[in-house]
Parts: C-alpha cells; sequence; structure tokens
C-alpha cells in the first residue's frame, strides 16, 4: 500500500554538490515529495535524532558529523515507501552497495554515506515528524 518514508541528505552530499541529482534519482524512482526542507542540525538536535544509537560505538561521530554542515530532509510516498527506499538507496556501507544504488554513486565511507533512510514505518513516522509540521506536508 502507499506509504511515507523520510530521508535526509547528509552533509557529505550536499558538500560535493550532489543535491540535484539525488532528488533526481529519488523522484525518478517514483516517489512523491511530500515535504522538503534545506536545513543544518545543531550538535544537539542530530543527538536526539539518532538517540537510538546512543549506546553505538560511532555515535559521537555520527553526531558530529550530522552536525558539521547542511542536509537536506525529506518526507516520501510510494507503494511500500520504506523497503523500496532502502533498495534505491543501498546498503549502509558504500562499500557494499549495489551497483547503481545512491550510496555506490554518492558516497565515500559508512559515515558519509550520502542518505539516510528510514528502517521502518514506525520510524519513518517518528523522524518525519522531528522534522515537519502538518502544515509542511503536501
Ligand atoms: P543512517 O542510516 O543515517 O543511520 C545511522 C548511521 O550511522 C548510518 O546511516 C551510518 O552513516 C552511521 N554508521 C557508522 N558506523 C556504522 C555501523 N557500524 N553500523 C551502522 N551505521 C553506522
Amino acid at each position: 500500500s502507499t506509504n511515507r518514508t523520510f530521508t535526509m541528505i547528509k552533509p557529505d552530499a550536499v558538500a560535493n554538490g550532489h543535491i540535484g541529482a539525488i532528488i533526481n534519482d529519488i523522484t525518478t524512482a517514483g516517489f512523491k515529495i511530500v515535504a522538503l526542507k534545506y536545513t543544518k542540525l545543531t550538535a544537539e538536535k542530530a543527538g536526539a535524532f539518532y538517540e537510538v544509537h546512543k549506546e553505538r560505538p560511532f555515535y559521537n561521530d555520527l553526531v558530529g558529523f550530522m552536525s558539521s554542515g547542511p542536509i537536506v530532509a525529506a518526507i516520501l510516498e510510494k507503494d511500500n515507501a520504506v523497503e523500496e527506499f532502502r533498495k534505491l538507496i543501498g546498503a549502509t556501507d558504500p562499500s557494499k552497495a549495489d551497483a547503481g544504488t545512491i550510496r555506490q554513486k554518492y558516497a565515500k565511507s559508512i559515515d558519509a554515506n550520502a542518505v539516510h533512510g528510514s528502517d521502518s514505518d514506525e520510524n519513518a513516522e517518528i523522524e518525519g515528524n522531528f522534522f515537519f509540521t502538518a502544515d509542511e506536508r503536501f
């Protein structure tokens, strides 16, 4: 059924000039943009967004990286959105991402991996709500 996922274009992909190409890949793959924002996370906000990872060894680096520069946040809609978007972006580690996926094309490392994608419908809802109010969704 038609549902939603949440994504961020991360600071590495923004800094490397890939916003347009990544949005083109997303819309060409059939995702409708429900909400879209160019913004920058403070360390505090990045820490809260990734709270689920706070006991992981990469947490501090992740928070530092995600607050290091502007990002693009978006809510996307498609049939089976969470799973379909994870296929489009490829494996978390870009060296393991399939050819043609967004991470294979634009990411350099597991930390600077170009895009985030929600891992479940429940997290897609939580993450979308972190960035967007009801009147910012169309
Ligand atoms: P993301 O989908 O944004 O969710 C958490 C991020 O942590 C992940 O992408 C990676 O960029 C980063 N990360 C760094 N090391 C790891 C790891 N070993 N396992 C999972 N995620 C990692």
